[in-house]
């Protein structure tokens, strides 16, 4: 049996509040203590509350314990990323010197770059190469604080490589102490042998890859998309997709508005993505079904666009989570602290809602709420210590990486 982990006298953001997806005032619901106590114990949380509660409850037990004076330090749950396309082949930084020359992400592709690029790396990649190179960006995610992290496919666009990708993110799940959850994103790009011919790509996907595919995934997505994919052609890919039991996302109204918002609600999808360009109808359906606008400020950063209206959603009544979307294209960063502080800086949203969104909205995003994404007797000991007095100044110091230390299922994996 490892030891336990005591750490007292924090600021505790425990983000216990209401269950489910948090819109409005809920948003803002932190489960704060101040001078907060949390044990860890055999990988789960085994007690929150007042430092003096805990001295209390475990007097003659604080021998049995690995003691943390957290005094003048922030402790949150460890952040979830709810969007992610982690396990991919080579890297993009001659494309990123293109955009800057004027050059748009939308041509660039359309011209057999950007995801197609990838697609070949990631083609060309082995099994062995793919670990490793996600191995790396892993480990950099758990040392900006993040534990469990979604991964799409979706740089293979053919079986063999869809499925590679999908293998690797089971070892990785298996292997790596954060826990990866896999979507598979078969409808990402119209790969170079089926342009002009989308919709035999798309019974390709439903017929063949689909059936195959099924069992490593848990989420299904598509990029809808004006030269993608059309909201009919996503939905045929989503309700068949539900057949074998994938829970629907979309990447939605990223570029033009296209109805992604919409679709989303009428699919029942449990997020949809991006949502940059969503209309007010849209923005409403989401609110109405209950579905979770996963937004990427960072992506609109790095594509110089402006951001999604994460204000308004919240708002109209729409759960916000957010992500880093891990990239090699349009964003490629592992820091959710900086997609934080982004989320307050381009989308107003205030520092609790963006805590919130990094974190229990982002687990209800991955179907992760029962275990992660808030500090409760029971969940998993995913833990963060941070260099910061108060939540607050998380999101206000910005552009610097705030991890003290890190426990993943209660062992200390970073600090
Ligand atoms: O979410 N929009 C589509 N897919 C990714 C970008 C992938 C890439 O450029 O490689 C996204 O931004
Ligand atoms: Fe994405």
């Amino acid at each position: 049996m490892t030891k336990s982990v005591w750490i007292k006298h924090a600021q505790l953001a425990t983000i216990k509040g209401q269950q489910g997806p948090r819109s409005k005032e809920a948003m803002s619901e932190l489960g704060l203590i101040e001078d907060g106590s949390v044990w860890l114990e055999d990988g789960k949380i085994a007690a929150v509350g007042t430092t003096a509660e805990l001295e209390k409850k475990f007097a003659d037990r604080s021998a049995d314990a690995e003691v943390i004076d957290a005094k003048g330090q922030l402790v949150t749950p460890g952040l979830v990323d709810p969007h992610t396309h982690v396990a991919y082949g080579g890297s993009r930084e001659g494309e990123f010197e293109k955009r800057l020359q004027g050059v748009s992400y939308m041509d660039i592709m359309n011209a057999g770059g950007g995801i197609h690029a990838t697609m070949r790396m990631t083609r060309e990649a082995t099994e062995e190469e793919l670990v490793e190179q996600t191995t790396k960006r892993l480990d950099s995610f758990l040392e900006h604080g993040v534990t469990t992290v979604e991964g799409k496919s979706g740089y293979g666009m053919n079986l063999e490589t869809e499925l590679k990708q999908l293998k690797v993110m089971k070892k990785l799940n298996a292997e790596h102490p954060i826990d990866l959850v896999s979507t598979f994103m078969g409808a990402h790009a119209v790969p170079s042998e089926y342009k002009g011919k989308e919709d035999d790509f798309v019974d390709y996907l439903i017929e063949t890859m689909l059936p195959e595919v099924a069992e490593l995934a848990e989420f299904n997505d598509v990029f809808c998309e004006k030269n993608v994919y059309t909201p009919e052609q996503s939905e045929r890919i989503l309700e068949a997709g539900k057949k074998h039991g994938l829970t629907p996302k979309i990447h939605a109204d990223e570029i033009v508005s296209y109805g992604g918002a919409e679709l989303a609600a009428k699919v029942g999808a449990i997020s949809a993505e991006h949502l940059l360009k969503a209309s007010d109808e849209g923005i409403e359906a989401m609110a109405d079904a209950g579905v979770i606008a996963c937004l990427l400020p960072a992506t609109a950063l790095y594509l110089r666009e402006e951001a999604a209206q994460g204000r308004k959603m919240i708002d109209s009544g729409v759960a916000v989570a957010i992500s880093t979307d891990c990239n090699p294209g349009s964003s490629p960063t592992v820091s959710m602290p900086l997609v934080m502080n982004l989320a307050c800086i381009s989308m107003r949203l205030t520092p609790a809602e963006a805590l919130v969104a990094a974190t229990y909205n982002a687990a209800c995003a991955i179907k992760r709420e029962d275990r992660a994404g808030s500090i409760e007797v029971g969940k998993k000991a995913d833990i963060v210590l941070w260099k910061v007095k108060s939540y607050q100044e998380l999101q206000y110091l910005f552009g610097v990486n705030h991890v003290e230390s890190v426990w993943k299922n209660g062992e200390k994996v970073v600090g």
